[in-house]
């Protein structure tokens, strides 16, 4: 993993995909004094996604990438990515799954939030599985970003309980509020000396 050295924060770029309210809580934690990061870059794969605002209302550079070409999409985005000397990719609400090649060009250094408790429930429609099979509880977990899909080594997790009241839409707001603290918790944790 980088080390945060001196002063200098770590030069950050998230991926987003959709309403970026984890984007939204990551861009405020890097403003902090003790904050370990600075956001340099927010990239999606989506012209539409509403989280692009931010970049605008933040004044960070938001680079869209078409996917229709995955290889020729990654490709770009990696040469973005090292030009502009970053170190950490957080991975925030980002629904395109990066290649083993793309792992490899940032080994260690690529971090995902996943909203549950894995190793459960890796993948889409969590929150639905969750419900169908009765779970007590769920949650979210902050991990390092390997080859196999949302298998890495887990920062930090969080649990969340599951009322019988609870459907997808109100199960997935109780977990984005605790999504917005954990994941800057496990920055600061994998960067505390
Ligand atoms: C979050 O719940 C995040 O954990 C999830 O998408 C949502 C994005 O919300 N990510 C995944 O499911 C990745 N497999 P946001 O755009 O408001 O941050």
């Amino acid at each position: 993993m980088v080390q945060l050295t001196g002063p200098k924060k770590i030069k950050c770029a998230v991926f987003i995909s959709g309403t970026g309210s984890n984007l939204k809580s990551l861009i405020q934690f890097s403003k902090k004094k003790n904050s370990p990061i600075s956001i340099e870059l927010i990239i999606s794969d989506n012209a539409k996604a509403k989280g692009l605002k931010f970049g605008k209302i933040f004044k960070i550079s938001n680079k869209v990438f078409n996917y229709k070409n995955k290889i020729v999409a990654e490709k770009k985005i990696i040469s973005e990515v090292k030009n502009k000397k970053i170190k950490l990719i957080c991975l925030a609400g980002f629904m395109k799954i990066l290649s083993k090649n793309f792992i490899k060009s940032f080994k260690g250094q690529i971090l995902n939030i996943h909203p549950s408790l894995l190793p459960k429930y890796k993948g889409l429609n969590t929150h639905q599985r969750a419900l169908s099979n009765n779970e007590k509880y769920s949650g979210c977990t902050v991990h390092f970003v390997n080859s196999r899909l949302d298998s890495g080594k887990i920062i930090l997790q969080k649990m969340v309980k599951i009322n019988k009241h609870d459907t997808t839409k109100s199960l997935s707001q109780k977990i984005l509020i605790e999504e917005h603290k954990l994941y800057p918790k496990a920055i600061s944790k994998i960067f505390s000396l």
